[in-house]
């Protein structure tokens, strides 16, 4: 009798990190997202490491992995584009729309993935939707427009929040707050990111529907499974 056991979340997690490793173009600058995915990526890098110049960075969460590991992390404005960005995704649809910023570092995410030539996504099973939305979904905001920005949310039926940490609202690497939004169905991921980043105090929305993914390594009980979206 052959007996298989589930594997965990956090274990779906370290074979998606692994599986990612096969995208890396050695001698080639890489791009590193942010998140307890990527951390895993980010420990499989360590046996290929001598093959990474450098890396571009999504946080500075990531970069002090990066360099404990000794890889040399590069300002963005050093390159002029890098092959590939690895990142992680709160949600991903079945065309490669994400919703990213769950670790509040949708904005740097942004613009490390338009850089990139190809978006590889990393991530286990629980984040395959159908419609985006159901994360609630975060966006980086200038903090004197989050009311208003709550109340504009509130208009498409949404229910947004200012996160909070230790009890104060929580500030990014670029030293503004996220609105967490609840309550959304998100049928129209392009044409959401071009309304929502058009209102002024909107730093960044979480949606990436034009730095979507071209690939997704989606980790599941049968093994990881990779997705191909088109252009
Ligand atoms: C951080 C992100 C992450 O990619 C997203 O939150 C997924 O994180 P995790 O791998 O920990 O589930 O967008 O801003």
């Amino acid at each position: 009798m052959t007996m298989t056991t589930a594997l965990t979340q956090d274990q779906l997690k370290t074979l998606v990190g692994q599986a990612a490793l096969r995208y890396v173009v050695p001698g080639e600058i890489l791009g590193v997202g942010t998140g307890s995915t990527v951390n895993k990526f980010i420990d499989a890098l360590a046996g290929i490491k001598g093959q990474i110049p450098g890396a571009v960075s999504s946080s500075q969460a990531s970069t002090q992995r990066l360099q404990a590991l000794g890889i040399p992390v590069l300002d963005a404005n050093e390159v002029q584009g890098i092959s590939v960005y690895v990142d992680g995704a709160d949600e991903i649809d079945g065309r490669g729309f994400m919703v990213k910023g769950g670790g509040a570092a949708l904005t740097r995410e942004k613009i490390v993935a338009a850089l990139a030539r190809r978006f590889v996504c990393i991530a286990d099973v629980s984040k395959r939707v159908e419609v985006l939305g159901r994360f609630p979904l975060p966006v980086e905001v200038i903090p004197m427009a989050a009311a208003q920005l709550v109340r504009r949310f509130a208009a498409l039926g949404g229910a947004a929040a200012v996160r909070l940490a230790d009890g104060v609202p929580l500030v990014t690497d670029n030293g503004q707050h996220i609105l967490d939004v609840r309550g959304l169905a998100i049928a129209d991921p392009p044409g959401f990111e071009i309304e929502v980043s058009q209102w002024p105090g909107v730093v960044t929305v979480g949606v990436f529907a034009r730095q979507k993914a071209d690939v997704c390594l989606l980790a599941t009980a049968a093994g990881v499974q990779t997705m191909e979206f088109a252009a």
